[in-house]
């Protein structure tokens, strides 16, 4: 496995209103459809960060949930819909701050009827900072922007401290699951993973990080990287208890 220098690690910038997120917001003109789910079902989904999470974070969804799980840039949300028709008694707290995404994971989600998914159009940070302690069963980051040059390496979302807000929300024994096909990034999070004393990365055998996690639909990411000749790696930590 090739050495990664892990770059500078420059405290958060707090001044910044949002602190790891530097991609674009917004693309093409949304379609009709697109700006009325804006309009209607988002501010219906989304989280309220200005005020505290409720005592029991489950009440979060209409139906009882007995676990909870979040998912960091969902993206077209193949990943987080398919997961959420899979498991109606989990609740999915799914974050995308591409305005054009959300709009496409909620029309799926409104055609769907699903009720098991909040959303934040956000930086992740903000709702990991809101979250409670020890309240996740599990993080998604599938296909996080890779940021290749060095330079940029301290905007990628892996970092030491959010590894450290990792840590605070997920409860022990939860998982913090990582798919990327960028080589450099992969060893960057294990790296970090590894120098992180709530995290231990479970992989015995390769087919543990070379094979997705069971029921996988695989993600628009993913898909563009096997087309270009990439091989994604799958990494799953487990939260020390
Ligand atoms: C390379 S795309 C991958 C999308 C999807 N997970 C997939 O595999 O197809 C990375 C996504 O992360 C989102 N993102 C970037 N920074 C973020 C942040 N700080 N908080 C939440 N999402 C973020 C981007 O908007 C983008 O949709």
């Amino acid at each position: 496995m090739p050495k990664v220098d892990m770059g500078t690690t420059n405290p958060p910038r707090l001044t910044r209103t949002t602190e790891a997120f530097y991609g674009r917001r917004s693309g093409n003109t949304l379609k009709t459809q697109q700006v009325a789910v804006l309009s209607g079902l988002l501010p219906a989904l989304k989280l309220d960060l200005k005020n505290p999470p409720p005592d029991r974070l489950a009440a979060l969804w209409p139906e009882p949930v007995s676990e909870i799980r979040l998912e960091i840039g969902f993206g077209g949300g193949e990943h987080l819909l398919h997961q959420a028709r899979q498991a109606p008694g989990i609740g999915f707290i799914g974050v995308e701050p591409f305005i054009n995404s959300m709009a496409k994971m909620l029309a799926v989600l409104e055609t769907d009827g699903l009720g098991n998914i909040r959303v934040h159009d956000d930086d992740a940070t903000q709702v990991l900072d809101w979250l409670p302690d020890a309240c996740l069963d599990r993080i998604d980051l599938l296909y996080p922007d890779p940021w290749h040059k060095k330079k940029h390496w301290k905007r990628r979302f892996v970092s030491q401290v959010n590894l450290d807000r990792f840590a605070r929300v997920l409860k022990p024994g939860g998982w913090f699951c990582f798919a990327s096909d960028i080589e450099s990034y992969v060893n960057w999070t294990l790296l970090h993973a590894a120098a992180h004393p709530s995290f231990e990365w479970t992989a015995k055998a390769a087919a543990d990080w070379r094979e997705p996690w069971s029921q996988w639909p695989g993600t628009r990411y993913e898909a563009k990287a096997v087309r270009e000749g990439r091989t994604p790696c799958y990494l799953e930590f487990e939260r020390l208890g």
